[in-house]
């Protein structure tokens, strides 16, 4: 298995080019099972969950073709069609690999009249359950059954009504899912409490931009009215605003300046406003964001909240940042439990932090020394690239699968701003 091996020390600056949103990516994919027209995908980012994205797609049906990458070019375009749904199934094989595949689900029974899930079951930061998925479907008229492993959806006339629903707790998985089942319905449907990442804002974008009938967007109160059919269209995915952070967070722990190229700051200010309070210069430029570190950082108080709250997945790299602060900080995560795996392997580092469950007590000012250190799921994983970035000495990170499901092309990126890091290959 690979890893990456950096020599931490070196001051970062330059300018950073943003990729194309993971999560953004991840719900607009299956938006092509939603019409019989092509979809145009552009700036999507090379990742290894895009990919996985698309076999899965591939196997109910939908035809993929990938544009050449022109030299330079960061993101990719991806043109998918599914004439004819040719499976109604997402097999545990794929869901297992990949949590997001749950995505599938609304926009699958939307166009087929049925749609059948692996469940997901558990994953590395916590349950994670489908029951709010499950229930907005319910509502807007579904009928749902769990048998050997499997979620079946069923429109029992071919077609949902719609409905209303008001999540009890905000989510985005669940709004996507939602979201998507609700424009081909046949009749009104009503969200309230509904997620406002950006990311559903890009969804929703791209659902009008194929004909849906969609009011209330950016809001936590969105109204949809079904609508007979859908066209095709090629709409490009928004800028990643958490690998914007995450490299926002890398100028922060090495004292450095970092133009984030792309980027667009009016998406992330939750975390500009961290990242200002801990003391970094934040300056707007024309083809993005600078940043700037004037170390010491101040320590800092965040506790993570749905959007336009501070972002979970970016929890363990202002984590790691504040590891050079002055003082001590206080975290607290309230949306997933058990986010805080990478404490431990921060602490072989030389890191001192408390965790009292959901609460966690960064001791800024420990000398960091670079050690061979490990993550279980992707945000941890960057928070160790970060950690190593300032660490004395050699860090090696390994499972870098996780870090390229999310981070498209990390260390040239981080190279070309100044760190030492290599990627090494296991042969
Ligand atoms: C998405 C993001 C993930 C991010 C998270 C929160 C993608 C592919 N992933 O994940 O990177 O960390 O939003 O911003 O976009 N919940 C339930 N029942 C459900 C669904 C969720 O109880 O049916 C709970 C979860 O356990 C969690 C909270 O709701 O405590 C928020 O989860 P959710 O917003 O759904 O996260 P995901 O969509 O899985």
């Amino acid at each position: 298995m690979d890893s990456i091996r950096i020599t931490g020390g070196k001051r970062l600056e330059g300018k950073i080019p943003i990729s194309g949103a993971k999560n953004s990516a991840l719900t607009l994919l299956p938006c092509a099972l939603l019409t019989d027209e092509k979809l145009t995908l552009a700036n999507l980012p090379r990742l290894a969950d895009v990919d996985s994205f698309g076999h899965l797609l591939n196997g109910l049906g939908v035809s993929t073709s990938v544009a050449g990458v022109k030299k330079g070019e960061v993101g990719r375009k991806m043109t998918l069609q599914a004439s004819e749904i040719a499976s109604t199934v997402a097999p545990y094989d794929m869901v297992r690999k990949m949590r997001a595949s749950i995505l599938v689900l609304g926009p699958m029974l939307a166009r087929a009249g049925e749609s059948t899930v692996s469940l997901p079951g558990g994953c590395a930061i916590g349950d994670r359950p489908i029951d709010l998925h499950l229930k907005a479907l319910e509502c807007m008229g579904a009928e749902i059954e769990i048998a050997a492993g499997y979620v079946k959806a069923t429109a029992p006339k071919g077609r949902l009504p719609g409905g209303d629903f008001s999540f009890p707790v905000v989510s985005v998985g669940a709004t996507e899912n939602a979201l998507m089942a609700a424009v081909l319905t046949t009749g009104r449907t009503q969200l309230f409490n509904a997620a406002r990442e950006p990311e559903i804002v890009d969804l929703c974008n791209l659902l009008v931009a194929m004909g849906a009938k969609i009011e209330g967007i950016g809001s936590s109160h969105l109204i949809i009215d079904g609508v007979e059919g859908l066209h095709g269209c090629e709409y490009e995915v928004m800028p990643d605003r958490i690998e914007a952070g995450s490299y926002a967070c890398a100028a922060g722990i090495t004292g450095g300046s970092i133009e984030l190229v792309g980027v667009r700051p009016h998406e992330m200010l939750a975390t500009t406003n961290a990242l200002a309070a801990a003391g970094l210069a934040i300056e707007f430029t024309d083809g993005g964001m600078k940043v700037t570190a004037h170390q010491p950082l101040r320590p800092l108080a965040i506790s993570t909240a749905p959007y336009p709250g501070f972002a979970t997945d970016m929890q363990a790299q202002i984590m790691a940042m504040l590891l050079v602060a002055e003082g001590q900080s206080f975290l607290e995560e309230t949306i997933f439990e058990n986010r805080y795996m990478h404490v431990p392997e921060l602490r072989r580092m030389g890191a001192d932090i408390e965790v009292h469950g959901r609460s966690a007590i960064v001791k800024g000012g420990n000398p960091l020394t670079g050690a061979q250190v490990m993550a279980t799921d992707l945000r941890a994983s960057m928070s160790l690239i970060l950690a190593g970035l300032a660490a004395e000495g050699e860090t090696e990170v390994l499972r870098v699968y996780h870090l390229d499901r999310g981070y498209e092309r990390l260390e040239e990126k981080l190279s070309a701003v100044g760190a030492t890091i290599e990627r090494v290959s296991a042969g």
